[in-house]
């Protein structure tokens, strides 16, 4: 805008104006982000997680490390589970985007005097292909190279140049956690400044894709049409209703034309042009945070109920993975002789949102007192089970081993935050010995065979022959 030209009371209107616009944008560091960008559930980016990387991507924090400062303690290990990066909507998301951007096409009100629903129908173009179906996009590339960057610069003595040919990179067999765990040590390497990347992982799918051999999960869970009832039923419920009734109102759709699939499209279109294109995109005016809101507890209740605490079997899936990651944390602890190799520095593992929430459900993590259904979501608002907090795009477990004066002791962090362990909740870095016999029951039992061979229900009883 121009005020040279304006009369001096108009003048003064414009220039409140525009104090008034500061304000309420002076929250956001960079102004252009939607209101609801922070409730895309598993569609969130990282930088919602963590805000201070929008102003510098290597921003790092060095106190969240917190073993006792007394005791004289260095970093040995690190395990970091990661989620790969941003990515294209899969296939069958694309399909839906597709109808919905269709329907609003043809059948939307034409002339509308709201903005952004005349750059939806004439501006906006539907570019999502198929052949997308799930694969990591550059966006994401990058979260994998900044991550490996911030890392490095919180261990530099684990990853560092001289260990790269130690630390074991692991990755699920899809695409896109393959072209993550290649970003990570492209990101490494080019922070330490070499020009040609070394690339060397190994793909293990028992490891990090264990939900999908594990039976009773397959039967109890994934294929139980009971399962995921509290799902269906807030889908069809009063909130969601809300949300579908003023969705098609401002598209000025008959209400019966925009099923709650095709509200979740659009929702996730306003996410997904956020995480791949950084772009404030039109379709991000359908929601106001309210509704944004309703939608992340949809989103919220299905990981609930599919991958974490609602069924047991959905952790105990993950038994293979937390065997894995204790066995590497005791053989990095043991005592040595000087003359011995020093233990594996740093172990990379990469996989999906779907291997992370069952293994912190397993160590007892973000397990509210009480469960979220289809009929409490007004008393969930506290709830510590976010997907949106817990697993964006780059997501990480870190679990982090010193050597201390008076033995090891282990931290363990969630993107990049500390978390404690529960049980052990006066330490953030408590002795690797306490945190061992915490999860006893587990480090003794958890096997495989016998939770996912032996039971076919997350609560059925254990009718072993
Ligand atoms: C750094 O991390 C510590 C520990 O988590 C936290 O208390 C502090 O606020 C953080 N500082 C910044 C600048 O984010
Ligand atoms: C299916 O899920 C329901 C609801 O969670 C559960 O009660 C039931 O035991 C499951 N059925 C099987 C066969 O596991």
């Amino acid at each position: 805008m121009s005020p040279v030209s304006l009369p001096a009371n108009r003048l003064l209107v414009a220039a409140l104006s525009l104090l008034l616009t500061r304000l309420s944008c002076s929250s956001l560091s960079v102004p252009d982000i939607p209101h609801i960008a922070a409730y895309f559930g598993t569609k969130t980016r990282y930088e919602e997680v963590n805000p201070h990387l929008l102003r510098d991507v290597f921003s790092v924090n060095a106190s969240v490390l917190k073993p006792p400062p007394t005791e004289r303690c260095s970093p040995v290990h690190l395990t970091a589970v990661i989620r790969h990066g941003s990515r294209y909507p899969t296939v069958k998301n694309i399909r839906r985007i597709q109808k919905l951007s269709e329907l609003v096409r043809r059948e939307a009100s034409r002339g509308s005097a709201e903005g952004w629903l005349q750059d939806i129908q004439s501006r906006w173009e539907m570019w999502y292909t198929e052949d997308m179906d799930g694969q990591l996009v550059m966006k994401g590339r990058e979260d994998l190279h900044q991550l490996a960057g911030r890392l490095s610069v919180l261990f530099p003595s684990l990853l560092s140049e001289e260990n790269l040919r130690r630390i074991s990179f692991l990755s699920s067999s899809k695409h896109r956690c393959v072209s993550s765990v290649e970003a990570f040590q492209e990101g490494l390497q080019r922070r330490w400044g070499r020009s040609e990347v070394e690339y060397g992982h190994e793909v293990d799918d028992e490891l990090m894709r264990f939900f999908e051999r594990c039976r009773g999960y397959v039967e109890g869970v994934e294929k139980n049409r009971t399962a995921l009832q509290e799902v269906e039923k807030f889908k069809h419920g009063e909130e969601m209703e809300g949300v579908r009734r003023r969705t098609a109102e401002r598209l000025g759709l008959p209400h019966h034309r925009l099923t709650p699939d095709l509200v979740e499209a659009a929702f996730f279109l306003c996410s997904y042009e956020l995480s791949i294109k950084s772009l404030h995109s039109p379709w991000c005016f359908l929601f106001d945070e309210s509704d944004a809101k309703v939608l992340e507890y949809k989103s919220d209740l299905k990981q609930y109920w599919k991958r974490s605490h609602g069924h047991v079997i959905s952790s105990l899936s993950s038994c293979p993975l937390f065997h894995h990651v204790f066995r590497t944390l005791d053989k990095a602890g043991r005592p040595r002789r000087a003359t011995e190799a020093s233990p594996e520095p740093a172990s990379i593992l990469v996989g999906h949102a779907e291997t992370l929430l069952p293994l912190l459900s397993l160590l007892g993590l973000y397990k509210d007192k009480t469960p979220p259904t289809a009929s409490n979501y007004h008393s969930q608002h506290r709830r510590s089970f976010r997907t949106s907090q817990i697993v964006p795009y780059a997501a990480n477990l870190l679990f982090v081993l010193y050597d201390c004066q008076r033995g090891p002791r282990l931290q363990l962090l969630v993107n990049e935050t500390p978390v404690r362990f529960p049980g052990l909740e006066s330490e953030d870095a408590p002795l690797y010995r306490d945190v061992r016999a915490t999860y006893r029951h587990l480090l003794d039992g958890c096997d495989f065979h016998r939770e996912c061979e032996g039971r076919t229900g997350g609560r059925a009883p254990n009718t072993e022959l």
